[in-house]
């Protein structure tokens, strides 16, 4: 019999021994929140609002806060900006720390007193090394048992060769639990309601600004299930200094119930993530803006004067209907009437396409590549944005002359002479990395650019000698380092071969040609059909796309972000700042004003819309957060 193989005893038997484990851990969790005598500060200094009002010359502060620091160094990752000593101590801890995990996480607790539940949890942690893991497997098995039909059938293109779709899976509620149990933890310590805290949490680890690292952004416990997207593929994002905006894309599993009700089976959404408060709305969908495309997957997308700009995209399925149009749309937390409008232009129309990419040039958006779903091209038309005339100005021949393949789901990136076009691909194939073709926009033609490897990288086992390999459906971001440069940073994406996916980081210097591998920063798993925005600060997003983890494909939401460079100083305050107090749309204006901060940080929230709320009685929203079931309230969601 089975059971009588020591081997299997054994599995059977640490298995048992884990949920014992897990069961202690969270009655010594428990017993040492009740006990636990007032709780010493782990901090010398009030972070937060505290900070600003012991400071009594509040009229320098934004003198202070504008200052730059220098970015020497940076060229090298790894290297840290100069930092007062004691901040540098923090850091080295906590790096210490994060050769742990590749992914910072904020649970972790590097000078909580609490050592000796710290060690509890070392002592399970080496009894069952495995255990977070298996875990997360054990219940992603039990997930995959919800999914209601394979899509495979459905799907012709490569793009759709991921059978396996969810929503969110089991890791996002092992995640929520943590938070929830965190939430249990500041109730029974403090009495009081986590916003109306001053200070950190007791479980937030000290801020400390660290470029090229990416940090996966929470914002579940702040939400409703369905306050925030659920995941996605094929989605654009695109952000001002204070939101992110993800427009569109697709999960089979809500195409699913959309079919069912007759609805698009895109989703005709655009959500808004503010940045300071870390929290999603939904501006426009098909229920309020009549206009909204249906054409919602792989469409390019840009933001002009807080105005977002979509153009081309495909509906359902894929490369069937696909759009020339452009659309604008405007939304209550940029300020304006919200509404979507779909621009009335003519001319010279380019080819309806999808995965084009689109840059702004003086008056003019351009528009590059794309495909029908069948023919892929790298052609070149333009926008004249103030007369609304499409003109086509380069047809690429490269059966006849040195012209770029035709391609889609490349990235574009601009420094104002050139528009250099990434990577992308066909259905079958993907272009490199290494000689990057830029279409010249004074003289009308295409260049090409020889890039420089990453000697570091050289000895990796990367197959391509210090370059990115090839690939399609990654993300591409740009911004300006302070010596004028333009760096590139792109993410991810996949090669076409059914076998090969990228959770790399990689940088290109525009002036020098120059690759740098971000060896301090990569995705936690690969991921492709993701979306990144830049914040206009030096701050890199990450959002959603498909997670390849062991020859399955899951969509996901998750947000990440990364500093791409040493910012303004005053961009790291704010940061600090936001960090420790993701309630500022809590407090009015003019007392955060009266703080000392600038009016142009507090402009970046959005409007005051919770009253703060009377300390002993518990946020409804909490209660809600608490006691629903998020997997199903979540799957009716939709
Ligand atoms: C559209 O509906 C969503 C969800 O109900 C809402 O959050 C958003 O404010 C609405 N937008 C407009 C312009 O009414």
């Amino acid at each position: 019999m089975n059971i009588l193989k020591p081997a299997k005893l054994k599995c059977i038997v640490l298995n048992q021994l884990r949920h014992t484990w897990t069961f202690l851990l969270f009655v010594v969790d428990l017993l040492q929140c009740i006990i636990r005598a007032p709780q010493p500060t782990t901090n010398n200094q009030e972070p937060g609002l505290q900070f600003f009002n012991n400071n009594n010359n509040n009229n320098n502060n934004d003198l202070i806060m504008d200052q730059d620091l220098p970015e020497e160094g940076l060229g090298q990752p790894g290297d840290q900006p100069p930092q007062p000593q004691q901040q540098q101590q923090q850091q080295q801890q906590q790096q210490q720390q994060e050769q742990h995990m590749q992914v910072e996480a904020q649970e972790v607790v590097p000078f909580d007193p609490r050592d000796f539940v710290a060690r509890i949890h070392a002592i399970a942690g080496a009894a069952e090394p495995m255990d977070a893991a298996s875990d997360i497997d054990e219940e992603e098995e039990e997930d995959d048992e919800d999914v209601d039909v394979d899509y495979g059938d459905t799907d012709s293109d490569s793009e759709f060769e991921e059978m396996y779709s969810d929503e969110s899976t089991s890791s996002d509620e092992l995640e929520e639990q943590k938070q929830l149990s965190k939430q249990i933890d500041v109730f029974l310590t403090s009495g009081q309601h986590p916003s109306e805290l001053q200070g950190p949490l007791p479980s937030k680890p000290q801020y400390a600004f660290q470029p090229l690292r990416l940090v996966k952004c929470q914002y579940r416990d702040k939400h409703f299930p369905g306050g925030f997207p659920l995941a996605r593929s094929g989605h654009r994002i695109i952000a001002s200094n204070s939101h992110l905006y993800s427009l569109g894309g697709y999960n089979p599993r809500s195409a699913l119930v959309a079919s069912r009700r007759g609805r698009c089976l895109l989703f005709q959404e655009l959500w808004s993530f503010n940045f300071a408060t870390s929290t999603w709305k939904l501006e426009l969908n098909a229920d309020n803006a009549s206009n909204m495309p249906v054409e919602l997957a792989s469409n390019a997308l840009t933001i002009h004067n807080n105005v977002l700009i979509s153009h081309g995209g495909t509906g359902y399925p894929f490369g069937e209907s696909c759009s020339n149009d452009c659309y604008v749309y405007r939304t209550a937390s940029a300020g304006a009437t919200p509404g979507v409008e779909r621009l009335k232009v003519t001319g010279d129309l380019p080819t309806a396409q999808y995965g084009p990419g689109i840059v702004i040039h003086k008056h003019y958006l351009y528009t590059i590549g794309g495909t029908t779903g069948f023919d892929y091209t790298c052609d070149v038309y333009r926008l004249d944005l103030r007369t609304r005339i499409w003109e086509n100005v380069y047809i690429s021949r490269p059966e006849m002359r040195d012209d770029p393949d035709g391609r889609y789901r490349h990235e574009v990136v601009y420094d104002g002479k050139h528009i250099y076009v990434l990577g992308g691909g066909t259905s079958h194939s993907v272009y490199d990395l290494q000689r990057i073709p830029a279409y010249n926009l004074e003289a009308n033609c295409w260049d090409y650019f020889d890039t420089q490897p990453d000697r570091r990288a050289f000895d990796l086992d990367d197959g391509n000698r210090g370059y990115p390999r090839p690939r399609k459906c990654f993300s591409c971001v740009q911004h300006q380092s302070s010596n004028g440069d333009i760096e590139a940073f792109i993410t991810g994406g996949l090669q076409g071969d059914f076998s090969t996916y990228f959770s790399d980081i990689w940088k290109l210097n525009l002036r020098t040609k120059q690759w740098f591998r971000i060896v301090t920063a990569s995705l936690p798993r690969p991921l492709y059909f993701h979306s990144a925005a830049h914040s206009d600060n030096g701050c890199m997003y990450v959002f959603g796309g498909i997670e390849y983890n062991d020859k399955e494909m899951r969509r996901r939401n998750d947000l990440y972000k990364m500093w791409m460079t040493v910012p303004k100083l005053s961009e790291m305050c704010w940061d600090a700042i936001t960090y420790y107090n993701d309630n500022l749309d809590t407090y009015d204006r003019k007392s955060l004003l009266g703080s000392g901060i600038p009016k142009r940080f507090v402009d970046r929230l959005p409007p005051q819309r919770r009253r703060r709320l009377d300390k002993n009685m518990p946020d409804p929203s909490m209660m809600i957060s608490l006691y629903s079931n998020p997997k199903r309230a979540r799957s009716t969601t939709h």
